[in-house]
């Protein structure tokens, strides 16, 4: 068996090409981290090199990270090829005793780094293994077209995007309870915007950086698969609603949106309520 046989890799690698059929992943747009949990790390073992390379500066310090393992796609890597090449395109970085540097011990094996965005999603991981009690291990962002679109026309407001979010199917209240934060538009890949996404990240399991894209963050991939899929959806739904030439004749009431949660037993951020 090679290592893509293993259940996470297939998990892996399943969400990337998913992602990719959905339309989120031109180029190398988008990346995808996993936390591994320490018998699929025992799995991966015997695939990992026997001379492991140096270690690099993750960029940022995540000190509650300290001798994790993650799966992470290359940078400059293309979603489209994670399938057919895995190796190649994706890697296992161990992260050292600081949780400040990371090295690579399996994958890219024509050379590469983890992606440009690994500081944001070791940051984001390291809140959110706090605040899920470790329960949450997989961060995705992807350039997700509607999401994007909507950051043209929406105050950039973690209110306005929760509620037109929400209202824009019944079910998106369950999904994401807490709402949606706002990143404005900063410069990719650094410490910069891994801090003020992480900030967020302690609020809620997913956030959009406008112009630019969407981050979730969940336990497994089918969550977190799904739930960037309900914000895309969602926001494409009230972008075609927008589209119609007509005013906004009706849409779901705050009192609904109660009822909603009520119904379903979750708590709303009732912040974002009128
Ligand atoms: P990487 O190829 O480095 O993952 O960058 C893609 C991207 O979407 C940056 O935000
Ligand atoms: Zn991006």
């Amino acid at each position: 068996m090679g290592i893509a046989e293993i259940e996470v890799m297939k998990g892996f690698v399943r969400l990337c090409d998913d992602g990719f059929r959905m339309g989120w992943h031109e180029r190398n747009g988008g990346n995808l981290t996993y936390r591994m949990k320490p018998h699929e790390v025992a799995e991966c073992r015997p695939f990992f090199y026997e001379k492991i390379g140096a270690w690099t500066s993750c960029g940022i310090v995540a000190e509650s990270l300290a001798g994790e393992y993650f799966i992470a796609t290359g940078s400059g890597k293309f979603m489209r090829n994670m399938a057919i090449n895995t190796e190649d395109n994706i890697c296992i970085a161990e992260i050292n005793e600081k949780g400040d540097a990371y090295r690579i011990v399996w994958g890219l094996t024509r050379g590469g780094v983890p992606t440009s965005e690994f500081p944001s999603h070791l940051l984001n991981h390291s809140v959110k293994k706090a605040a899920t009690n470790g329960s949450h291990r997989i961060i995705y962002h992807a350039h997700t077209p509607s999401v994007i679109a909507l950051t043209f026309v929406l105050p950039l407001t973690d209110r306005d995007f929760s509620r037109v979010l929400w209202k824009s199917m019944t079910e998106c209240p369950i999904v994401f309870p807490a709402g949606v934060g706002l990143v404005p538009w900063m410069i990719p890949g650094g410490a910069d915007i891994a801090i003020a996404s992480s900030k967020l990240m302690e609020e809620y399991d997913a956030i959009i950086w406008a112009h630019h894209g969407t981050f979730c963050s969940g336990p497994d991939f089918d969550a977190t698969f799904g739930l960037m899929h309900t914000l895309e959806k969602s926001a494409e739904i009230y972008l075609k609603a927008l589209s119609c030439g007509t005013r906004i004749r009706q849409t779901i009431t705050d009192d609904a949106l109660r009822q909603v949660a009520k119904a379903f037993g979750v708590t709303l951020n009732e912040k974002f309520l009128d």
